[in-house]
């Protein structure tokens, strides 16, 4: 019989990732992680690149694991085994010739984990996948992620089979125009697995979402379960009590007249919190804050609030995206060595362990989404891809006390279309957490030179960015901008700075010289005070990071605003003078 399979089809189908684009893994796909136990699969897995797609269009994933010997017809791909990586990781910092290489990529590795009958699923968990993920269990595709820097999850238990599974993930970096961010900023491009990957099983019924916060009548407590299930919820916070949560139709909320000791940057009061449904039990350890806006001032526990900020980028000049506990802690210290008492964690969500580690230090937080610059703000699927970015991170951290503020978006031109998108992230992100600030990063409205835009009324908090006395020469700029306007809401310099070549010396009027860091940081965090409306700064920023957009003789391929050298060790006379900017201006009110 003549094998009516063509084996050159593949060759002629550019229509190749059609039938790959669903289902999409969103947060409605996520379940509540902290206190799980879970099964790492961190650890060397199979690489490859694959810039022609050859991965799809060939479907390697479909391929079975027979050795070369036993094939009758040749493949393209064996599993990759030929090379492997670690993950997590950033496959541009693991080999010199992947640095620049934007395209997507194939990870494998297999695991054991029987079929299950009791109704209990596996789940995979993927800490991040910059830029956008597939997964594939023994041939069948679980599902498409969009998004670089949230957490996702896919249901493996339909696909399991005894005797070992095969897990293959391709991860694209490429830079697209309609995505979240999209093709064009100033960061670089770093692909891969960049966070931890592991397994989770959970019962038929698990919690999928566990929300605390305070309110005025006590402490409000959310809990949604994956299935429309009544019940009854144990919530049980230590030093606190026992109460009952009733559940009807898989959610349950209630407000428990309970009076915690208030966290603070000061006074950082975690409590142990644990939770349990039927088979089901997840702990956390939460901090009770209040953070609200009233008239121009931040209220943090009814005070005022003075932010002394400077923002961060997720970037190490060895790990790239990859990030550790010693490295947010060392951040944490150089941030409090500054005088700085919160970090706008810029431009997307970082690790999960950042909040963390900023519940437990006392670093207050401003989380955002890469809603960066030119948007393709009229395309429907990129408003929903933004929003869901949006949903997944404040599931991931809306238990984290230090987050006070999530950003919707970063220097967008104020035009009809980016209004709608960002005004309906601003109210998708009120409506999802009613407990938080929600900001943005906006620009002058250059028309009438006042703090001024469209969005301002939809945000708790008008971030400005501006770079008087670097983008644009002198400071009187910036007096007659803050004369010139009259917000009725807080407003922070959410970004202000000047690149330093470390080491380069010279007077404050030449460019790139450590003294015009330290002239800008200082005459811009005494203007900014003199404002009675502004509420801080965030100051751009901490480290030096890569960027492909800086090749000038200074900068080669670095963004050189930090106030530290990329070695996250040498600081810059900017160090200096914005700590003692910050020990006169925007210091804490008694
Ligand atoms: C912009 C932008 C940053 C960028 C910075 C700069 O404000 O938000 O992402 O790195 O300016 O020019 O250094």
């Amino acid at each position: 019989m003549i094998d009516a399979h063509d084996p050159f089809e593949h060759l002629h189908d550019e229509a190749f990732e059609a039938p790959f684009m669903k289902p999409r893994l969103t947060a409605e796909d996520a379940i509540f992680m902290p206190g799980r136990e879970t099964r790492s699969l961190n650890g060397d897995w199979c690489f490859t690149i694959d810039p022609m797609r050859e991965g799809l269009r060939q479907r390697w994933f479909a391929n079975d694991d027979q050795p070369v010997e036993a094939w009758l017809i040749p493949r393209d791909y064996d599993n990759g085994a030929w090379q492997t990586v670690p993950v997590p990781g950033c496959w541009t910092m693991q080999r010199d010739e992947w640095r620049h290489y934007e395209g997507a990529a194939w990870y494998s590795r297999s695991f054991d984990a029987d079929p299950r009958q009791d109704g209990s699923r596996l789940l995979l968990r993927v800490g991040a996948a910059n830029e956008r993920a597939r997964v594939f269990l023994n041939g069948a595709f679980c599902g498409l992620h969009l998004g670089g820097s949230t957490p996702f999850f896919a249901d493996l238990t339909p696909h399991l089979r005894a005797g070992g599974n095969r897990l293959m993930i391709e991860v694209d970096n490429t830079r697209r125009a309609d995505a979240v961010p999209m093709n064009h900023f100033d960061w670089f491009n770093h692909g891969g697995l960049h966070r931890d990957v592991e397994l989770v099983q959970v019962p038929a019924v698990c919690i999928t979402r566990l929300f605390l916060r305070l309110t005025e009548s006590g402490i409000a407590v959310d809990v949604a379960l994956s299935a429309g299930t009544d019940g009854t919820a144990q919530l049980d916070i230590l030093g606190l009590g026992q109460a009952d949560i009733p559940v009807r139709a898989g959610q349950g909320t209630a407000v428990v007249d309970w009076s915690p000791e208030l966290w603070s940057p000061r006074t950082p009061r975690l409590y142990d919190v644990a939770v349990r449904f039927g088979a089901d039990h997840v702990t956390d350890r939460v901090g009770f804050r209040r953070i609200e806006r009233n008239g121009t001032e931040v209220i943090l526990n009814g005070r005022p609030l003075a932010l002394r900020g400077l923002c961060v980028h997720e970037d190490d000049r060895d790990t790239g995206r990859c990030t550790s506990e010693p490295d947010i802690r060392q951040r944490f210290a150089d941030l409090r060595a500054l005088g700085a008492n919160v970090a706008r964690l810029s431009h997307y969500p970082h690790h999960e362990m950042v909040a963390r580690i900023a519940d437990e230090e006392g670093m207050l937080l401003w989380e955002e989404i890469p809603v960066y610059w030119a948007i393709a703000f009229d395309n429907e699927q990129t408003y929903e891809n933004a929003r869901n970015q949006l949903f997944e991170l404040i599931h991931r951290d809306a238990n984290r006390a230090s987050v006070i503020l999530w950003g919707v978006g970063n220097e967008n031109a104020d035009t009809e279309a980016r209004l709608a998108f960002m005004r309906g992230l601003a109210q998708a992100a009120r409506a999802e957490d009613p407990s938080r600030l929600i900001a943005a990063a906006c620009l002058i409205n250059r028309a009438t030179f006042r703090i001024e835009d469209r969005l301002t009324e939809h945000l708790d908090v008008i971030g400005l960015n501006e770079y008087f006395g670097w983008y644009e020469t002198g400071f009187e700029g910036l007096e007659r901008l803050l004369a010139n306007s009259t917000p009725d809401r807080p407003v922070v310099i959410s970004e202000t700075g000047a690149e330093a070549a470390t080491g380069l010396h010279g007077p404050e009027s030449q460019l790139f010289t450590e003294e015009r860091q330290a002239l800008v940081l200082t005459r811009q965090v005494e203007i900014a005070a003199s404002a009675r409306y502004v509420a801080g700064v965030f100051v751009w920023l901490l480290y030096d990071f890569r960027s492909d957009r800086r090749q000038t003789a200074h900068q080669r391929g670095w963004n050189r605003k930090g106030v530290i050298a990329e070695d996250k060790t040498t600081r810059k006379l900017g160090f200096d003078a914005l700590t003692r900017a910050y020990a006169q201006h925007f210091k804490d009110k008694e």
